[in-house]
C-alpha cells in the first residue's frame, strides 16, 4: 500500500462506506419528517461574519470564547466557520425577506458545523447537525411541536426510552431576578468552585449551571431554581408547553438547572440525551432578535448531532433498512461488446432500470464474481457473437437458465422479470 504524508485535520473525520450509509439514513429520516411537518430545507453558507455569533450565541459562551475557527480575508473581513445553525438561519430569514411569508416560517437543515473543541468520542471539530427551526411565532404550542418533532426524529431512527429534559429560563425580567439570587448563592461559595466558575460569576453567571466539574455540579445542585423566579406570563407559557406535550404523550423530565450553553435562549429550553450523551439541544430564542438588533422575531428550534446519533445506532445495533432497488448486472467480453454495453447501460438508466457493471474489466470471471457478490439475479451477457448480432444473453442466476434475446427487447424483458420477482 502506498503512503501519503498528510493526515486528516485533528478532530475531523472522513465519512465513507458503511458509515456514509448511516449518515444518509439519518438525512433521509429527517427529510421525511420535514416533509410531513411541512418544513422547507435551507442551506446557508459555511462561512459567516464572526459578529453574527459573538452577538447571538454570546461573547462569554464556550463556543465564542474558545471554539470558533476564525479567519480574516484579504479584504480584512472577520469570518468564522459556522459553529451552529440557528444564528445563520435567523440571518437568512431576515436577509431574504421571509418575514413577509406566512408565519411561522418552518425551515430545516442538514450540514457540517465546526467547533475547536478538545476531540474525544462524540466530540469533533467538524460534525454534522440536523436542525429544525420555526420563526415568526411565539405560541407555546410551537415549543411543544418542536420537541415532538425531535422526539419523533429519534423514534424514527430507532431509539427507544427517549426522555426529554426540559426547563424554562423565563424572559429577561425573570432572568434578572434569578441571576441576582444565583449571585447571592454563589457569593459565599466562590472559594469552592472551579476557576472558570469564578470567572463566570463575574461575566455570565448563568453559565455556572453548565459547568462539567463534578464538584461545581454538587455545589450548584443546591442553588436556587429558575422556575421559582418565572413571571406570570412565562409561567403560563411553560404550563401550556407541558400540557401540549402531555397531550401527545412525549415523556419529559423537569430539569430545573438546564440552561443550555448558548445565550440566545429564553423561556423553553430542552435537551435529549441517550446513554449520557447529549444528542439533541434546543429551545425558544425570542431573545436572538434583540441581540442582533432586528425587529422582534420569536422563534423556536432544535438540532441533533449526527455523529452521536450514528454512534448510538451502531451501539444499539439499529439495522440500516436498505431498500435495494431491483437491479441487473451487465457483463461484456470483447472490444465491440464493451462498446455496445457502454451504450446499453445508458439506455437502461434512462428507462429507470438500475444497472451494475464492471465496464473497466475484461475477464468474464471477474465480472461474474462481482455480480455474485452483489447478489444480483438478472445478468445480461454480451460476448463477441451477441455484439455482432445485436442480441444479449439474459441469465437467471438462481436457476442458471439463460436465453438469448434481441437487444431491442431488453427493457421489456427486464421489466417483466422484475414484475415476477
Ligand atoms: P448545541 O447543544 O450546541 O445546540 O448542539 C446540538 C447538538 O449538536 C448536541 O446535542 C450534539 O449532539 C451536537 N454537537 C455539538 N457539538 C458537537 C461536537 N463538537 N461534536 C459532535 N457533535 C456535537 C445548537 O447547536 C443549537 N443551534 C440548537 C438549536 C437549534 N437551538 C435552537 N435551534
Amino acid at each position: 500500500m502506498t503512503k501519503i504524508n498528510y493526515q486528516r485535520v485533528t478532530g475531523m473525520h472522513d465519512v465513507f462506506g458503511k458509515e456514509q450509509l448511516y449518515y444518509d439514513r439519518v438525512e433521509e429520516i429527517a427529510k421525511n419528517i420535514a416533509d410531513f411537518y411541512a418544513f422547507r430545507r435551507i442551506t446557508t453558507p459555511i462561512l459567516e461574519e464572526k459578529e453574527l455569533f459573538t452577538r447571538s450565541v454570546g461573547k462569554t459562551t464556550d463556543i465564542v470564547e474558545k471554539e470558533m475557527f476564525t479567519l480574516e480575508t484579504k479584504g480584512k473581513d472577520r469570518l468564522v466557520l459556522r459553529p451552529e445553525g440557528t444564528a445563520s438561519v435567523f440571518r437568512a430569514y431576515i436577509e431574504n425577506g421571509m418575514q413577509s411569508d406566512p408565519q411561522p416560517v418552518k425551515l430545516w437543515y442538514y450540514g457540517p458545523f465546526f467547533r475547536y473543541e478538545r476531540p474525544q468520542a462524540g466530540r469533533y471539530r467538524q460534525f454534522w447537525q440536523v436542525g429544525f427551526e420555526m420563526l415568526g411565532d411565539e405560541a407555546p404550542v410551537l415549543d411543544a411541536k418542536t420537541i415532538l418533532i425531535a422526539y419523533n426524529l429519534l423514534k424514527e431512527i430507532g431509539f427507544k426510552k427517549i426522555t426529554v429534559s426540559i426547563n424554562s429560563i423565563g424572559c429577561e425580567e425573570c432572568m434578572a431576578d434569578y441571576k441576582k439570587a444565583l449571585a447571592h448563592f454563589l457569593k459565599e461559595r466562590t472559594g469552592i468552585v472551579c476557576p472558570d466558575c469564578k470567572k463566570r460569576y463575574k461575566k455570565n453567571i448563568l453559565r455556572v449551571l453548565d459547568c462539567k466539574d463534578p464538584k461545581c455540579k454538587q455545589v450548584f445542585s443546591e442553588a436556587p431554581q429558575v422556575l421559582d423566579y418565572l413571571c406570570a406570563p412565562c409561567k403560563a407559557h411553560f404550563k401550556q408547553v407541558l400540557e401540549f406535550l402531555e397531550e401527545v404523550a412525549v415523556p419529559y423530565r423537569l430539569d430545573p438547572f438546564l440552561v443550555r450553553g448558548l445565550d440566545y435562549y429564553n423561556r423553553t429550553v430542552f435537551e435529549i440525551a441517550l446513554n449520557d450523551n447529549s444528542l439533541v439541544g434546543g429551545g425558544r430564542y425570542d431573545a436572538l432578535s434583540k441581540a442582533l438588533k432586528t425587529d422582534d422575531i420569536p422563534a423556536v428550534g432544535f438540532s441533533m448531532g449526527v455523529e452521536r446519533a450514528v454512534a448510538l445506532m451502531k451501539e444499539k445495533e439499529i439495522k440500516l433498512k436498505l431498500k435495494r432497488k431491483k437491479s441487473v448486472f451487465i457483463i461484456q467480453v470483447g472490444d465491440l461488446a464493451k462498446r455496445k454495453a457502454f451504450k446499453i447501460i445508458e439506455e437502461l438508466r434512462q428507462k429507470k432500470i438500475n444497472v451494475f457493471e464492471a465496464i473497466s474489466k475484461d475477464s468474464m470471471r471477474v465480472q461474474l464474481t462481482k455480480a455474485n457478490k452483489l447478489a444480483i439475479n438478472i445478468v445480461l451477457i454480451i460476448g463477441q457473437r451477441e455484439a455482432l448480432n445485436d442480441t444479449v444473453i439474459i441469465k437467471d442466476m438462481k436457476t442458471g437458465k439463460q436465453v438469448t434475446i434481441k437487444q431491442d427487447n431488453i427493457v421489456r424483458e427486464i421489466k417483466e422479470r422484475f414484475k415476477k420477482s
